[in-house]
């Protein structure tokens, strides 16, 4: 029964640090299984595929909702979560990544990991021997694009063929994540940003050979105009992102790129076929810390989203973030809950 063995091992005892390791159908069958665990979690039908496993939290940076998101999850599926904030371990300061993840892979039987550098997620990964998810390093934010892509099909019923455009810090782990997941699933992309924050030649390269077996058309341009043409998803992201402290430079920088009414209006798409999405934390008024020091030092009171946008008929960034749970539990199960899969 090779066959068999082959489709129940299909993800099992993987890693997910980025959507480059996985092909396009893999991705895209994590999208669909996304949606399926909503559908058995709206309609309370139990799904404990990861009964009795133990999964650490370990967070560098601070999070809601891929915090929430992998809590509520592992207890959905049946498994105990342990959070692991950064002043709660040594690692990093008398412990190596390496001896970490022996230590952690001995007892936990998966290991989320959010940080600054991509490297130690794939070190970790390496040394685990148990699966390690990247709940966002520097470069890549994967476990995002598998709600992001969710939340795009349960609006439009596909993927293929739609245009969608980033809009702000083109080079952050959010932009990156999306090129490279639009062009694995046929998805148009534009990254919309100026010279300075263009996409790097390296990621442009992963993005471009996918785009080439998909048919995926990828563009990064700082003209407005071009980049929201017919575009069917306009979606932003923080223009300072965790570990970066540079808000003035960002703020001369992108301030023309703020995502608002005029830029929905400039696209042309009906408004049924034209949605707005953005990861989270958003900066759309003065009610947080950061905020207010950005409207008291730059006279601003609203950063990468107008609260209009925010609150418009075309958000729908709650939902997106709700998907992160269903997308996350996905990730999990699929690759530690010995599934059947059929054949990808
Ligand atoms: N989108 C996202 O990753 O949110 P958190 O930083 O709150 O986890
Ligand atoms: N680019 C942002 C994403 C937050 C979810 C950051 O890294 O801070």
């Amino acid at each position: 029964m090779v066959l068999e063995k082959f489709e129940q091992s299909h993800f099992q005892g993987r890693s997910f640090l980025a959507v480059k390791d996985f092909t396009p159908e893999e991705i895209e069958f994590l999208v669909d299984f996304s949606l399926h665990l909503k559908y058995l979690k709206k309609n309370n039908i139990s799904h404990h595929y990861l009964e009795g496993k133990n999964i650490a939290l370990l967070f560098e940076k601070t999070s809601t909702r891929t915090r929430s998101a992998f809590t509520t999850a592992s207890i959905d599926l049946g498994a105990h979560p342990e959070f692991l904030g950064s002043n709660d371990i040594q690692l990093g300061k008398k412990e190596s990544v390496a001896d970490t993840a022996k230590v952690l892979g001995s007892m936990f039987d998966g290991i989320e990991f959010r940080g600054f550098s991509h490297a130690n997620a794939e070190a970790l990964a390496k040394y685990a021997g148990v699966p390690v998810w990247n709940g966002l390093t520097d470069d890549w934010h994967p476990t995002q694009m598998i709600a992001d892509f969710m939340t795009v099909k349960e609006n439009f019923g596909y993927l293929k063929g739609l245009n969608l455009t980033f809009v702000g810090d083109g080079r952050n782990n959010v932009a990156n994540s999306l090129l490279v997941a639009s062009a694995m699933l046929g998805v148009n992309c534009r990254i919309l940003a100026p010279q300075e924050l263009h996409t790097s030649p390296e990621v442009m390269a992963i993005a471009q050979k996918f785009a080439d077996q998909t048919g995926a058309e990828l563009l990064v341009t700082d003209d407005i105009e071009t980049a929201v043409k017919d575009t069917n998803v306009i979606y932003t992201d923080v223009w300072v992102s965790m570990g970066e402290t540079n808000w003035e430079e960002r703020v001369k920088l992108l301030k023309p790129y703020q995502v608002n009414m005029e830029m929905f209006k400039l696209s042309g798409t009906p408004a049924d076929k034209l949605i707005f999405l953005h990861c989270l934390p958003a900066f759309h008024d003065t009610q947080t810390e950061y905020g207010q020091d950005v409207e008291e030092k730059y006279g601003i009171t609203e950063m990468e989203v107008t609260d209009e946008v925010f609150n418009s008929q075309y958000a729908r960034q709650f939902e997106e973030a709700e998907n992160r749970m269903h997308s996350i539990k996905a990730i999990m199960a699929a690759t530690l809950g010995n599934l059947f899969v059929p054949k990808i």
